[in-house]
């Protein structure tokens, strides 16, 4: 077997205390898949073909567990606003337009470019409630070697007119795209999306929950994200003690299989639920901040032992560099120690953030986000500014972390595959 070695300054984080670093070493690479990461080349190294990147880092790419494709030109707006006005004002308006196919696909394009571009090479996204434009952001994604599961959004109540559907045709359109997606798009996932809880009826959420059950389905929504959203969700169903249950209630929190948004105003009855039904948190710290929404708790969370990736949730945020929410994730756990104390918040570590954003976030798809024995090569190149200090490589990955952009980025791979900018032919 042919076996690859890619030779330069390697990063990742197999637990979130440390970065593993090894300078000038080796990433040896079969089928697509890590062997193991050395110092040097085995003795016998004639079947090694070495791809030779010294002086660059090479690191696990990023995934993004929760974004809205969509939203992407809606990106930097409307941040005056809290997220119930703002879904009034801009989102449902901006989504409601990719019931044209041509403008979906436009943008749906540079949505994807753009990940590419930042080294997000794996994603979990809303897309709209539009069967066409889903598909085609499907078939889109499967175009460019990006390898993301993708949800069409269900929401048949409390929605402006021009962006609402009725319970049958959102179950039945569901249902086709689900079918449609597995002969079409073999290597992009459908995750079920309700909308939100306020946004979908309890018959919408039912037929939702038997879909999930019938084809072993993941689920993907928001939860606790706004106190006048979790207010109204009380209001929606008095019998159910916690934003959480309702979820768990209609059969949308699939152990092992579901990704909450948010989740800044967990109580410890659902910190427990969660953690029972083995969800991914996404803590999207920029889009909590826009939106004026509230800061996670993420250290409670953590020691609590819930699984925390971190997420851009454009466009609640305005841009979709995962770098970017890394440090902001951190900034945020700071600020959040201004007002709790040091004790019951300490701040994130770089490493600790680095690794949700990569091995947490990429759990989620299997072996990937970490260069451990097994996993999936998915990686960055990355060639950083030029420094007149004498930095360590994990200094580097820092400086880029917290400094660099696309740019810097020369070369991307998911499972061992080179992935060329999307959309040249
Ligand atoms: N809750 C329901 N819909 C949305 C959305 O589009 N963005 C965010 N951030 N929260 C939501
Ligand atoms: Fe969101």
């Amino acid at each position: 077997m042919m076996i690859i070695a890619y030779k330069g300054d390697i990063v990742f984080t197999p637990s979130p205390d440390h970065f593993e670093t090894f300078e000038d070493g080796y990433v040896l690479v079969e089928d697509g898949k890590v062997i193991r990461v050395c110092d040097s080349l085995p003795p016998d190294s004639r079947n090694i073909t070495i791809m030779n990147r010294s002086g660059h880092l090479i690191i696990p790419a990023f995934n993004d567990l929760h974004t809205h494709a969509p939203q992407y030109p809606l990106a930097g707006l409307g941040f005056d606003y809290e997220l119930l006005p703002w879904l009034e004002k801009y989102t449902f308006k901006a989504e409601s337009r990719y019931a044209d196919i041509d403008m979906a696909d436009h943008w749906y394009r540079r949505f994807i470019t753009k990940l590419w571009e930042n080294g997000t090479l794996r994603f979990s996204a809303f897309a709209t409630l539009h069967n066409e434009a889903t598909l085609r952001l499907m078939e889109l994604c499967q175009e460019s070697g990006l390898r993301p599961v993708i949800g069409k959004v269900n929401m048949d109540r409390n929605s402006p007119d021009y962006l609402i559907e009725d319970t049958d045709a959102s179950l039945s359109g569901t249902e086709e795209l689900i079918m449609k997606a597995k002969k079409i798009t073999p290597d992009v996932g459908f995750i079920i999306t309700p909308r939100f809880v306020p946004s979908t009826t309890p018959e919408l959420m039912n037929g939702l929950g038997e879909l999930v059950k019938r084809y072993h389905l993941p689920v993907q929504s928001h939860l606790d994200e706004n106190r006048n959203e979790i207010k109204w969700v009380h209001e929606l169903h008095p019998n159910i003690p916690t934003y959480t249950e309702v979820y768990e209630h209609y059969g949308l929190m699939p152990d092992g299989r579901t990704i909450m948004a948010h989740c800044v105003w967990l109580t410890d009855r659902e910190r427990k639920i969660l953690k029972e039904h083995d969800v991914w948190l996404t803590h999207c710290a920029e889009s909590n901040l826009d939106l004026t929404s509230g800061i996670m708790p993420v250290r409670r969370n953590l020691d609590y032992g819930l699984r925390v990736s971190i997420a851009s949730d454009v466009a609640g945020s305005h841009e979709s560099a995962m770098n970017r929410h890394i440090v902001m994730a951190i900034e945020a756990s700071k600020a959040k120690t201004f007002e709790t104390g040091y004790a019951e918040d300490k701040p994130l570590r770089l490493p600790e953030a680095f690794y949700m954003a990569t091995k947490v976030g990429g759990s989620f798809f299997g072996e990937v986000g970490s260069f451990e024995s097994g996993y999936e090569f998915d990686a960055l190149v990355i060639r950083e500014d030029e420094s007149p200090l004498d930095l360590s490589v994990e200094e580097r990955l820092e400086r880029f972390i917290y400094t660099g952009d696309d740019r810097d980025i020369k070369e991307r791979y998911v499972g061992g595959k080179l992935i060329p900018r999307p959309f040249q032919k």
